[in-house]
């Protein structure tokens, strides 16, 4: 890369305490100067004015890993074309940027830092433009898709089914993003709840979350016949192809769904395999879509599903602390491969436990946790010098 990352990130410091005043204040400049890309975003921007800074904050983090980067940047790309973000869109985009940080970099910003900047915002909008360009002329950018079937699972839960108008390719235990008319231009991941069907069907498995904009519309509003929109699907949460290491799957709530793509493939690519599945909810009555579990394990009979949820609901996460019981009562994992799906909490909560019980932490698999979730923006310097960073991101790699 032409540019000096130790340059970047010192300036990046200055404004990182500044970040939500910076971001109003680049949306501003940007719907301004182009008044005919605020169409393209949704109408509330809080969110994405995190998920664009998380988005700075992980470029910065990645400078001197220029391959990382170079991918987290490709798969972004790749999706933008699903927010109809255009070649020509990338100039006026940067404009803002440089300007928001000129403006909040006070007496600190220098031509030359200036020049860094730019160099490096061409550099990634080159290397995201590329890869959407460089996609196959018949991949879409997204997919229609009618709803073909709803199923309430449980007074929160739906279970969907979609009909894609063109054919989805994906890997069980990747994820989709999803837009409906309902709440126009909100795009959300949801993970995909079952192996490729010859009549090309998906599922999902959608929790409402309570003031949640798509999640409330999808559960209660949405119907079949409706139209949505599919994002290319994400993820890298997939069974090993190749392993013969025994294997652990530990789902919490609307975590089943991934769960259960990945418990279909196995029983038919891997009949040999091993499996066992732990399934926890926050109380028994919570527990869902059981016809499902029961139908795998009759066709399965190297499948060992345990449930773990509390007859009475305890808290958000009843389930997590009998989990972990049932993990330090299973003793040992060195050498398993490990799936965890389910609530944003979940990986963080059981990966300390699960390392301690021997796993080897490149064997454990999940998705990464939404980039703003339930995370404080350290304020102080102190706070940015104890706080550790790592703010995931959804499109960390596409495997098509
Ligand atoms: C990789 C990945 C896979 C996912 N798969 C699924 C899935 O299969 N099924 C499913 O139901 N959801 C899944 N989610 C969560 C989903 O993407 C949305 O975050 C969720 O539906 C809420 O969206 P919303 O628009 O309704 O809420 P928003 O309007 O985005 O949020 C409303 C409020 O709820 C909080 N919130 C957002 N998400 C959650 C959450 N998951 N739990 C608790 N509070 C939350 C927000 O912080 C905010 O305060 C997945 C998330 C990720 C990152
Ligand atoms: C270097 C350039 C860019 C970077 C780093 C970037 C980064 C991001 C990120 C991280 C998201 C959140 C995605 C998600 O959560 O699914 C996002 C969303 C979005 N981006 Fe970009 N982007 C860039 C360029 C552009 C351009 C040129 C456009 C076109 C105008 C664009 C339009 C959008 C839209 C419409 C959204 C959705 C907003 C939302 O969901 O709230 N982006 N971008």
């Amino acid at each position: 890369m032409p540019f000096d990352p130790a340059v970047l990130r010192a300036s990046f410091a200055v404004v990182e305490r500044r970040a939500d005043h910076l971001t109003t204040y680049f949306y501003a400049h940007l719907f301004t100067h182009n008044p005919g890309l605020r169409a393209l975003f949704p109408a509330a921007l809080h969110e994405q004015r995190d998920r664009m800074f998380a988005a700075l904050t992980r470029i910065v983090q990645r400078l001197d890993e220029p391959d990382r980067l170079t991918e987290y940047l490709q798969a972004l790309g790749r999706d933008h074309r699903k927010f109809q973000a255009a070649p020509e869109h990338y100039p006026a985009l940067g404009a803002s940027l440089i300007a928001a940080l000129r403006q909040f970099s006070g007496h600190s910003w220098t031509p030359e830092i200036e020049k860094a900047w730019t160099e490096a915002y061409t550099e990634i909008a080159r290397i995201m433009t590329e890869a959407a360009a460089g996609l196959p002329a018949e991949r879409p950018g997204w997919w229609e898709a009618e709803v073909a079937g709803r199923r309430r699972a449980a007074a929160d839960l739906v279970v969907l089914t979609l009909a894609p108008m063109h054919p989805y390719p994906f890997v069980p235990g990747q994820y989709l993003t999803l837009s409906s008319p309902r709440a126009p231009r909100v795009w959300r991941p949801y993970s995909l709840a079952n192996a490729p069907r010859p009549d090309g069907s998906l599922e999902l498995h959608v929790r409402r979350v309570p003031g949640g904009l798509l999640s409330t519309a999808l559960v209660e509003d949405v119907m079949p016949g409706e139209l949505l929109r599919l994002g290319p699907p994400l993820g890298d949460a997939v069974l090993d192809p190749g392993s013969y290491r025994p294997l652990l799957l530990v789902a919490g709530g609307s975590g089943w769904g991934q769960t259960k793509a990945l418990l279909e493939q196995l029983t038919a690519e891997r009949p040999d395999r091993e499996a066992t599945v732990l399934l926890a909810a926050r109380a028994t009555a919570g527990q869902y879509d059981l016809d499902a579990v029961r139908r795998l394990l009759a066709r399965n009979p190297r499948l060992r599903i345990l449930s773990a949820a509390p007859e009475q609901p305890c808290g958000p996460y009843g389930g997590t602390e009998l989990l972990r019981e049932a993990l330090r009562r299973h003793g040992d994992f060195t050498g398993w491969d490990i799936h965890l799906s389910g609530p944003p909490e979940l990986a963080p909560d059981l990966t300390g436990l699960l390392l301690d019980l021997g796993a080897d932490p490149a064997l454990i698999r999940h998705d990464p946790a939404p980039a703003t979730f339930n995370r404080a923006r350290p304020v102080t310097s102190s706070d940015w010098f104890l706080d550790h960073r790592d703010v995931p991101w959804i499109n960390r790699t596409e495997l098509d």
